[in-house]
């Protein structure tokens, strides 16, 4: 079964502790935690000591998605506030660097992961595929929730998927951007087993029944 991961980037951060509770009686797997710096992606969210807060609050898996340039700067501080996974952009740096960066994540006993832009092809993830607990395929551009889902990223799953079965790799797959219930079973269909939903699940009056629809387990 898919998991979901709602991102508290479409949260009211002014009740974020009620938003996490929310979410997680609605049975959520995962709480993605969207970074953005200003220069990777032209938007700020949240940062370090929000990450704290909530690793105090909740015990739930946090997925830590960085949009920032060069994050081998800051994946270990990452960790240290409480990522469970800490997902960089195979854009963001040197080759030498990002393997140095999942590595790091991997040597502090959190999973690693790696995200690629819509623009980037899927075999960018290639050299980096025994580094990695999860590839990440962007079906928006990185920045802003409430985008629409590019159909158009489908087939790049499709190629992830072969390969990574091909492989025999645990690399799990994760979809993030525009997902609602109909992209949710399209992703799902191309192999994606993570769906990151921002806008869908916040915006809904029942987040539970939400988050069962977007799982495939109701209409
Ligand atoms: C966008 C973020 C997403 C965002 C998704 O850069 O990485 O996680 O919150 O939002 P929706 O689900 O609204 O597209
Ligand atoms: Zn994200």
């Amino acid at each position: 079964m898919v998991k979901i991961a709602p991102s508290i980037l479409s949260a009211d951060f002014t009740r974020l502790g009620e938003e996490i509770d929310s979410i997680r009686e609605g049975n959520a797997d995962w709480l993605h935690f969207d970074v953005m710096d200003g220069l990777f992606v032209p938007n700020l969210s949240v940062g370090i000591p929000v990450l704290e807060s909530v690793r105090k609050y909740t015990d739930m898996f946090l997925d830590v998605h960085l949009m920032i340039r060069e994050p081998v700067r800051y994946v270990e501080r990452f960790c240290q506030a409480g990522a469970d996974l800490v997902c960089i952009h195979v854009e963001a740096d040197t080759e030498e660097s990002t393997r140095a960066a999942l590595r790091k994540v991997r040597s502090l006993g959190k999973k690693s992961g790696l995200a690629l832009k819509p623009g980037t092809a899927w075999d960018a993830a290639l050299p980096f595929i025994e580094d990695t607990d999860l590839i990440l395929v962007m079906t928006v551009e990185p920045g802003f929730g409430g985008q629409k889902f590019m159909s158009e990223m489908l087939p790049k799953l499709g190629f992830l998927r072969q390969t990574l079965d091909e492989f025999g790799l645990e690399c799990l797959l994760e979809v993030d951007g525009g997902v609602n219930p109909l992209t949710a079973s399209l992703a799902a269909a191309a192999g994606a087993q993570v769906l990151v939903a921002g806008s869908d699940v916040f915006k809904a009056q029942d987040r539970k029944e939400r988050i069962a629809q977007l799982r495939g387990e109701k209409q």
